[in-house]
């Protein structure tokens, strides 16, 4: 099974990643302890030995304890990585904090829901405006010398200066960023500063929440707890234009006799430099399918007719948000 390096580490992983945020329950819809349990046996059962979490998914770290309860008997195939710097208030509001305290208290409480002893791959989950971002790079850069960690990364950065001054007080390993096939902003300054900086890079959204799959009909009838539909590319003329461009894919997928969740995955994981792609899901036969594309070979004609369909329909314009 392909293995792809994160940074310089001695850490290896598949190039498809299951992201844990869907199985929280927080903002996905019909999500039962059942089904996450299975999905995550379904990704191991997949080849996938990558999974993506954070100490808030779920309002009381129920990401993180799944995943410890699945994971824990395969500790020595698997590469947990989880992140730092965001809570939950008791009302359930989102709050960063990543002042070197937060963060040392933050990775205590991961390893003893994911009950293991060190955390392979510990994020600064977003900059703190509050904190010096050389500030939150110093408590993880103890985290790391400690061995409660083995390898550092960042999520969230925008500016190539917020890089430089965090890794000059810790070696970043691996950076998330969004990327998908509309969102491709990574692509103009963050991705050639990665390379230049053997600096892995993790992306989250691969499917665009869900949208990219192709599964969600032009008429879908929201759910109101269904948190996609505050990002714009969920409604009016976007969401239209988005199903155009998706329907430019059908014919590609069909040639392959593959879904599209594996067609777009395997598009994101062979584009240069991306390390991986981190793939939501609550369900098993979600993960089964992103899985897929770690066996499948996109030809030039594949690649040419995404390229010319990703031109027509246009970038689209992120709305930044953190889960
Ligand atoms: N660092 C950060 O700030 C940050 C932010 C966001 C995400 N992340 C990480 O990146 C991961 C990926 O992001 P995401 O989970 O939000 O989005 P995603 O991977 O783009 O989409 C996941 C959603 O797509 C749908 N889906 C997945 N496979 C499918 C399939 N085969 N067929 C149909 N639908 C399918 C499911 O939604 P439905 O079944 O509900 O339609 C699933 O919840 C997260 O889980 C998390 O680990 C990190």
């Amino acid at each position: 099974m392909t293995r792809r390096r994160i940074g310089q580490t001695n850490l290896w992983v598949s190039p498809v990643a299951m992201g844990c945020w869907p199985i929280a329950g927080i903002t996905s819809i019909g999500v039962t302890e059942e089904n996450s349990l299975a999905t995550i046996r379904a990704a191991l059962d997949a080849g996938i030995n990558f999974f993506d979490t954070a100490y808030c998914y779920g309002y009381d770290g129920e990401s993180e304890k799944l995943i410890g309860r699945v994971l824990r008997p395969h500790r020595e195939e698997v590469v947990i990585a989880t992140k730092c710097g965001i809570g939950w208030t008791p009302d359930q509001k989102q709050w960063k904090d990543a002042r070197p305290e937060t963060i040392r208290r933050q990775c205590d409480e991961s390893l003893q829901r994911l009950g293991i002893d060190a955390i392979d791959l510990y994020y600064l989950h977003a900059p703190d405006p509050n904190v010096p971002v050389a500030e939150s790079a110093g408590a993880l850069k103890e985290l790391l010398d400690a061995g409660k960690v083995r390898a550092v990364g960042v999520s969230n950065f925008h500016q190539i200066s917020q890089y430089e001054s965090f890794h000059a007080v810790c070696p970043i390993s691996a950076d998330q960023p969004h990327f998908n096939m509309l969102q491709r902003e990574i692509e103009t300054e963050r991705l050639p500063w990665c390379q230049s900086h053997h600096v892995s890079v993790m992306v989250y959204w691969p499917l665009m929440k869900g949208f990219l799959a192709g599964k969600l009909s032009r008429d879908h009838a929201w759910s109101p707890k269904d948190g996609r539909q505050k990002y714009p590319v969920f409604v009016g003329d976007q969401w239209n234009k988005t199903h155009d461009f998706i329907d430019r894919l059908r014919p590609i997928a069909a040639r392959h006799h593959c879904p599209l969740a594996e067609l777009v995955t395997a598009w994101t994981i062979q584009r240069p430099g991306i390390t991986a792609a981190l793939c939501g899901a609550k369900r098993p036969d979600q993960i089964q399918e992103s899985a897929q594309a770690m066996n499948r070979c996109l030809t030039a004609t594949d690649l040419s007719e995404i390229d010319q369909a990703i031109r027509d329909r246009g970038e689209v314009l992120s709305r930044a948000a953190v889960t």
